[in-house]
């Protein structure tokens, strides 16, 4: 099969060497691409956020698959465009996306699903926030509305910095805050049968300890060895199938990768958010662990024909992944620096580009690369991913300590039920 995959982050080159090592790909087009995912597919130019063009693209390389990787061309209609040209794509329609890329819309659906998660009020308005803020109290959390990459959220004990926030963001939603153990759950659906893909975790904030700024997420591990053993089975049932059902009765049903973002509440798992697409860098990770071909999952999907895939099979172990950020990143990354020791397996490349010059690697964005690793548990792989991250050298470069390290050392709680 011919596969054309939209994108060029960490997210991608993860989903491009599952690809690759899928038997059943032969050709492999990437766009735009990035130097790592260079290694293994072939790269094309592309604004991926226009429907004709990509759709164009599909064509011209008569592509039997697109796998749509990053939020916005899905929320621009990407894969409606490539859909109405008889190509099967791995991505929900526009419609459907909106559980993304509106913050509200993905509230209303939860509401009508009956789907646990935290109450909150979409204001606009000072009078609004305030009153949205004083309701629930701190910790505060504010949202941006739109899309903003994991970094229009603050949460804060700060009723002041809160409010200013929820004033430079125009439309906002304001809710309760959920106190608990996150978790990312990956669902591969066709809008019909859902297959879970291993629960992972991700570190948001910027600094070890979870200090400082939101972030598009700083490594991930996966399993979770402190996970409820029924808590997959518990979040489709709450969660995935009500979500689905309400989806296909608007006419809007969802096929793609629906990521469900949680918290491990006294309460049970409540929705922190919904995303379209695969998580950066959890997916790092969890397709590290999956043994199954990714490029047939992905078709199925894409095709609707779930219910007839096998079963997912999974390598024993864990993994781990940690993001080499560039100076300054998140408020204002530094690019153009020189990167070393980024050749080793296991680095995956998102923000990198080669020098025009002569080909050095540089960094290209705030997120620069992961060290991703496995191991037959979880303090291995996490040894082994540092042990990657050492060998990388980037000047300015930032990266947290602590990914995975309060699971190895048994510190995760589950809030008392
Ligand atoms: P989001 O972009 O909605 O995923 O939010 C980014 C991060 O902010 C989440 O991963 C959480 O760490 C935090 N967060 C968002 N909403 C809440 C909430 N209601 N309660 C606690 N933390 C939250
Ligand atoms: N890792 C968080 C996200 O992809 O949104």
């Amino acid at each position: 099969m011919r596969v054309l995959l939209i994108g060029g982050g960490g997210r991608e080159h993860a989903l491009a060497l599952g690809l690759a090592a899928d038997p059943s790909v032969d050709q492999l087009v990437a766009a735009p691409g990035n130097p790592g995912i260079a290694e293994v597919a072939q790269l094309r130019q592309v604004d991926a956020t226009d429907p004709a063009a990509v759709a164009a693209l599909a064509v011209e390389t008569e592509a039997d698959l697109v796998v749509i990787g990053p939020e916005a061309p899905l929320v621009a209609g990407v894969a409606d465009a490539v859909r109405a040209k008889g190509i099967p794509v791995f991505g929900p329609s526009a419609a459907a996306a909106r559980l993304e890329g509106s913050k509200a819309f993905a509230k209303e659906i939860m509401t009508a699903a009956g789907v646990p998660t935290a109450r909150a009020y979409a204001c606009a308005g000072r009078d609004e926030i305030e009153r949205a803020l004083d309701e629930f109290g701190a910790p505060y959390v504010v949202k941006d509305d739109g899309l903003a990459a994991g970094k229009g959220v603050v949460v804060t004990a700060d009723r002041a910095a809160a409010l200013a926030h929820a004033e430079r963001c125009g439309r906002v939603v304001v809710e309760e805050y959920l106190a608990g153990p996150e978790v990312s759950l990956f669902v591969v659906t066709d809008g019909e049968t859902a297959f879970p893909l291993l629960p992972a975790q991700d570190f948001k904030r910027a600094g070890d300890g979870d200090t400082g700024p939101n972030t598009g997420g700083m490594g991930a591990y996966a399993p979770l060895p402190w996970a409820p053993p029924d808590l997959v089975d518990d979040v489709l049932d709450r969660v995935v199938r009500p979500t689905l059902t309400e989806l296909r009765r608007r006419g809007t049903p969802f096929a793609g990768l629906l990521y469900v973002g949680l918290a491990l509440t006294a309460d049970g798992p409540k929705v922190i958010e919904f995303n379209a697409r695969f998580g950066d860098p959890e997916t790092q990770v969890v397709l590290a662990l999956l043994d199954s071909p990714l490029g047939g999952l992905l078709h199925a999907a894409a095709t609707g024909t779930l219910a007839a895939h096998p079963p997912l099979r999974w390598r024993p172990g864990a993994a781990v992944t940690v993001v080499v950020a560039s100076a300054g990143y998140p408020a204002s990354p530094r690019t153009g620096d020189v990167i070393d020791g980024a050749d080793a397996p296991g680095i995956v490349h998102a923000g990198t580009a080669r020098r025009a010059e002569d080909g050095a690697l540089i960094s290209a964005g705030g997120r620069v690369l992961c060290a991703t690793a496995t191991g037959p548990d979880l303090a291995a792989a996490r040894e082994a991913a540092y042990a990657l991250v050492d060998r990388v050298t980037l000047n300015g470069s930032h990266h947290r300590r602590d990914i995975a390290l309060a699971a190895v050392e048994g510190r995760v709680e589950l809030p008392d039920r």
